[in-house]
């Protein structure tokens, strides 16, 4: 028997709730099979549409790892073989390593009978995230397990919150042509935070937060900032500046960094201003020179 399973690219920190926050996005994603093998090992037969780029070797794929975690958990010497369709860029801030794991386990544990719920597969994909960047942060495992909105309100112990999702809110992901190490991405941020950074920070996170629930998409626009993370990475993205200049004037409700980078998210409040402002994103770039994907 086989189980074929699908996870979604996530957009993690939304800005303010750096490492605590995170969303899900329709459609696009990443798919794995897994399959029972009579080895007692894991193996990892074929990775489709990553380029070659992945490793195959059990111990740095973030499927097995992920997989592996679960299985000690169990006490099982159970083998698996397992296929993995990227539909992910990688390095992308799309939350690429994050859906190959979540995509790995949910398959795995429907093939074992089911024995985790959703939520109790969180920690399994941070060891895969903690192997893929060098931190096990679950701002991107949680919502593409779950769905939706996700705050991780601590991590020990785990408290997953899942929030609700205003209607009408839409996202468009523009992922400028380069690739961007999450460990790289997270060495340029500083160590320390001002208590007038900190205050800042939290006053946009708990605004975000009662926006989600109030669906008041006036007050998600207004909390969407991020005084922490933003300022070093930004750097690191060209064009960030002018493009969020060129799609708040089009109405968009704001914009961020997706996870580490370099991709942007720009959330909207209809379908037809989340393309628009994809338009307007593939105009400046070819301005500036510099290729762009819009999802
Ligand atoms: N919270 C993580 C970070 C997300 O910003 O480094 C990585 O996708």
């Amino acid at each position: 028997r086989r189980v074929k399973a699908f996870a979604p690219a996530t957009v993690a920190n939304v800005s303010c709730g750096f490492d605590i926050l995170g969303f899900a996005i329709e459609a696009l994603g990443d798919q794995v099979t897994v399959s029972f093998n009579d080895e007692a090992r894991l193996r990892v037969l074929r990775i489709e549409g990553d380029g070659g780029k992945l490793p195959l070797e059990a111990d740095k794929n973030t499927c097995a790892v992920a997989i592996h975690a679960m299985l000690l958990h169990l006490g099982s010497r159970q083998g698996m073989d397992i296929i993995l369709e990227k539909g992910l860029p990688l390095g992308s801030g799309m939350g690429s390593s994050a859906a190959s794991a979540a995509a790995a386990l949910v398959a795995a544990n429907v093939l074992l009978g089911e024995p985790f719920t959703k939520a109790q597969l969180v920690p399994f994909a941070m060891e895969a995230e903690r192997v893929a960047c060098g931190a096990a942060h679950a701002d991107n495992v949680a919502p593409a397990i779950l769905g939706g909105f996700v705050l991780i309100r601590d991590y020990h112990p785990l408290d997953l919150v899942p929030l609700p999702v205003p209607e009408g809110l839409y996202c468009t992901l523009l992922h400028p042509h380069l690739e961007l190490r999450t460990e790289d991405a997270r060495s340029v941020l500083k160590q320390q935070v001002s208590l007038k950074d900190a205050t800042v920070q939290s006053g946009n996170i708990a605004g975000l937060v009662a926006g989600l629930y109030q669906n008041d998409l006036a007050l998600v626009s207004r909390s969407l900032k991020d005084v922490i993370a933003e300022p070093s990475r930004a750097l690191l993205i060209p064009g960030f500046y002018a493009l969020r200049t060129a799609v708040m004037q089009e109405g968009a409700l704001g914009s961020g960094i997706s996870g580490s980078g370099p991709t942007i998210f720009v959330m909207s409040p209809s379908e037809e201003q989340a393309r628009r402002v994809g338009a307007v994103a593939e105009a400046l770039y070819q301005e500036l020179g510099l290729g762009l994907d819009v999802y």
